[in-house]
């Protein structure tokens, strides 16, 4: 099954992935390769290192979100794309790519949704309060961070936390829930 990763900055769990994948963890799923948005994202260093194609889409070389849109599809054509996995990509989907892959676009977000969609869950969970958050892998629909819920993974919020500490403690969820979600979910949709 031929996949990409979206991602816009560090690339974290796309390296996870990788390394899932490279360690026989994530057999017969391809990652065709690194798709970004952001010329200086971390991800691409990461693609590099993994000898992975990585194609940069510019939103500001294109009139609109459409244009745009049309531009990345027709690489995930060319490519012969089947699914595509959001990892730190930050920008919300439109009907170009949702309707091109309906159901076939995952996300993951580093909170219990519906807590805190959008950007900062982390340091909102924190001065919030919470005692208990996570992560959360979700499909992708056209709202932000409001797909149908696939898994998520708890973690305690403890007295003296910050917001690096606690970030440190969901990545390390991330890295374990998404490579195992796109195991089950891809593998069995795939197949049927
Ligand atoms: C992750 O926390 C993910 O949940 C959110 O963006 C962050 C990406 O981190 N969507 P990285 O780029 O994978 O390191």
């Amino acid at each position: 099954t031929n996949i990409v990763i979206f991602a816009s900055g560090n690339g974290s769990n796309f390296e996870k992935i990788m390394e899932n994948i490279e360690a026989g963890y994530l057999s017969g799923i391809n990652v065709i390769g690194l798709y970004t948005d952001n010329h200086e994202a971390f991800a691409i260093e990461r693609a590099r290192r993994f000898r992975l194609p990585v194609h940069i889409f510019n939103r500001k070389s294109f009139n609109d979100k459409e244009d745009y849109e049309t531009a990345v599809l027709k690489q995930l054509t060319r490519d012969q794309v089947e699914w595509i996995v959001l990892a730190g990509y930050m920008k919300l989907l439109g009907p170009t790519l949702l309707n091109a892959y309906p159901g076939r676009i995952l996300n993951i977000h580093p909170s219990i949704l519906p807590s805190f969609p959008g950007k900062n869950a982390v340091g909102q969970a924190l001065s919030y309060g919470c005692r208990v958050t996570g992560a959360t892998v979700h499909y992708v629909d056209s709202g932000m961070d409001t797909g149908k819920i696939i898994d998520q993974m708890s973690c305690p919020v403890y007295e003296d936390d910050t917001e690096e500490t606690l970030q440190l403690r969901i990545q390390n969820l991330e890295y374990e829930l998404y490579p195992r979600v796109i195991n089950k979910i891809i593998q069995v949709r795939s197949s049927q």
